[in-house]
């Protein structure tokens, strides 16, 4: 046991410029990490100071004599102290389709809402306040860091757009560029690589002193790749060193394969890079291995995967090279506390059912809180190679939730914090949220003065795409599915009344 106050503490105060700022949140109990350990520790009563955009010590005194002169003191004594969630896997731009269709499945996403089909109908300006309130959404919820497939790059206005708002809230948006050929508006990847250079030779005075870093998303590895086009890419992946390589990989039916074994043969899996494989739903385990050979994750997003159909038959089987991600938040929820609940309970069935097919009765629980904790946080920070995000110790990144656990009558009687989060909280008790060492939510209200005009310039440009899409015919599915040449198939719908039932239904739209 050790009896420092500093408990993790590997900064000095003397580390601590005076003109820096500090903040001491003072008395709650804080879900720390431990190196050493290499697992989660909760300390009760304890305060966590801050000093500009790091954690400078986790501590078991809620009130440490000495403090870096002019500390502020927030009390949060009562109340749980986490990271912030990592989401490994979205494309901010859709904030503006919400509700429009909550009841689409992947075919019919594609052929109406996907970045092929969205490319000649959003502005830059639709595409700027799309992103930037779906970035201040994300973190109102306790999401502080975010890797977004930003395949909105339609122009290179569009393309600035999204990157401008993702640096402009303050959020830790890995902004990944999209390169992919768009036809209908004759802006192809050759042209798009010229972009982006200009970008990652400006990314000082572009990204300014934000925690937005620049990526790259990618989904032509193979098979039937454009080699020349991924070539090209992986090189630009190494020349600027990006913060990570994204790619969608789904396989099976689904085409779309990307698969570890795909973007090996273009020799950047086992870089410095990290590279992040959403869904993989059809990974094989030869795959999987490459994963843990080299040390790359998946980012499970479990909801879109249920609401869509990839579904994610082995996600369950190597959730050690795993994170959580989100995807397209428009039509399901965009917090990760949600994922979290969903995928443990998803995997306790999963596991409980191979029992049962024995017409066997199961005894432990297949996954635990704390599980489902870490996938949410530390595993993402791991899947961007990042030390220092998704944990609480001295020396990470200030992205930190404060919950109102003393407060809020979901959560009232915990003991146990871990589970007092994931099993019972809702995002309507996140208190404070910090990202970079900054409050960007506080007692339980964005802060930007300038949520008001965002909100209502949203609510415009959502109004002119909602418009449009309206008067957009639905697909039909009279050719095979062409990224496979598979064809389609329809599920049985659910009726849920009885007798002269209304049946499916339509969206309430007006
Ligand atoms: C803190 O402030 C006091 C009084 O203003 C000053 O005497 C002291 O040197 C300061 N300490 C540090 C570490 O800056
Ligand atoms: C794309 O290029 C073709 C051939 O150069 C041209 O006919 C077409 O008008 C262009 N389309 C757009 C949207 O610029
Ligand atoms: C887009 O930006 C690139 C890089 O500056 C430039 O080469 C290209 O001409 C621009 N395209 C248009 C249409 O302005
Ligand atoms: C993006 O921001 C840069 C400054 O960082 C500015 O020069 C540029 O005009 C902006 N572009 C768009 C499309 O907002
Ligand atoms: C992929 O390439 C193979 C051989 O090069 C070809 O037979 C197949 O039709 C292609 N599949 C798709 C979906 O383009
Ligand atoms: C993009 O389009 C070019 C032709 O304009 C083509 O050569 C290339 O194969 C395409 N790349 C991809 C990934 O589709
Ligand atoms: C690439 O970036 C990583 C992470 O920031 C860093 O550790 C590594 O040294 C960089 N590599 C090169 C060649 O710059
Ligand atoms: C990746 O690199 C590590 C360390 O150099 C090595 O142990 C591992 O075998 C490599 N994996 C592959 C698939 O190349
Ligand atoms: C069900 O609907 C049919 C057709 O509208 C009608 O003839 C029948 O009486 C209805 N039955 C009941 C139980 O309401
Ligand atoms: C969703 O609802 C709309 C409107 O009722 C319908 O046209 C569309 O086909 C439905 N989508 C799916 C995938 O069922
Ligand atoms: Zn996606």
């Amino acid at each position: 046991m050790r009896h420092s106050p500093l408990l993790f503490g590997a900064l000095g105060l003397s580390d601590v410029f005076v003109s820096a700022a500090s903040t001491l949140l003072s008395g709650g109990t804080i879900i720390a990490w431990d190196d050493d350990s290499n697992y989660l520790e909760v300390v009760r009563d304890g305060s966590l100071l801050i000093t500009d955009d790091r954690i400078v010590s986790v501590n078991k005194d809620p009130r440490p004599s000495q403090l870096p002169n002019g500390t502020t003191v927030v009390d949060v004594s009562g109340q749980i102290v986490t990271p912030g969630f990592v989401d490994t896997h979205r494309h901010g731009w859709q904030t503006v389709y919400k509700t429009i269709a909550s009841n689409v499945s992947l075919a019919e996403y594609f052929n109406r809402y996907g970045e092929f089909f969205a490319a000649d109908k959003f502005t830059a300006e639709d595409v700027y306040i799309s992103q930037l309130a779906g970035l201040y959404e994300a973190m109102n919820t306790g999401v502080t860091t975010l890797l977004d497939h930003a395949s909105h790059t339609w122009s290179n206005d569009t393309s600035y757009a999204g990157l401008n708002a993702s640096v402009d809230s303050g959020a830790r948006v890995f902004w990944s560029f999209a390169f992919h050929n768009i036809t209908s508006l004759n802006y192809t990847i050759s042209e798009q690589i010229p972009l982006f250079r200009e970008m990652a030779e400006n990314k000082k005075e572009l990204l300014r002193e934000s925690p937005t870093e620049l990526g790259i998303a990618y989904d032509s590895w193979g098979p039937n790749t454009s080699v020349g086009d991924a070539q090209e890419i992986a090189a630009l992946v190494k020349e600027y060193n990006v913060s990570v390589m994204t790619t969608h990989s789904l396989a099976g039916p689904w085409g779309i394969s990307n698969l570890p074994t795909n973007v090996q043969q273009f020799g950047i899996l086992n870089g410095t890079t990290p590279i992040v494989f959403s869904h993989a739903s059809f990974i094989t385990a030869d795959d999987v291995s490459l994963l843990r050979s080299t040390n790359q994750y998946v980012s499970i997003t479990a909801e879109s995967e249920m609401q869509y159909g990839h579904g994610h038959p082995h996600s369950y089987d190597y959730q050690d090279q795993t994170a959580l991600g989100i995807d397209t938040h428009f039509t399901y929820s965009a917090d990760i506390l949600t994922q979290a609940r969903l995928w443990l309970q998803s995997t306790r069935l999963h596991y409980y059912e191979q029992v049962l097919d024995n017409w066997k009765v199961p005894t432990y629980s297949p996954m635990t809180v704390n599980q489902a904790f870490i996938l949410a946080t530390r595993s993402g920070g791991l899947a961007l190679r990042r030390n220092d995000l998704g944990v609480i110790k001295a020396g990470a990144k200030a992205d930190v939730v404060v919950w109102d656990a003393e407060n809020s009558p979901s959560m009232l009687g915990w003991q146990d914090p871990v589970a007092a989060v994931i099993m019972h909280a809702s995002v309507g008790d996140v208190l404070h949220v910090l990202v970079n060492g900054k409050f960007v939510k506080k007692d339980g209200k964005l802060v930007s003065d300038e949520y008001p005009t965002i909100r209502k310039n949203f609510l415009k440009a959502a109004k002119r795409i909602q418009d449009i899409w309206k008067s957009l015919p639905y697909p039909s599915y009279d050719v095979p599915y062409p990224s496979s040449g598979y064809s389609y198939g329809t599920p049985e719908t659910v009726d849920v009344q009885r007798g002269n039932d209304t049946g499916y239904g339509t969206l309430f739209l007006i």
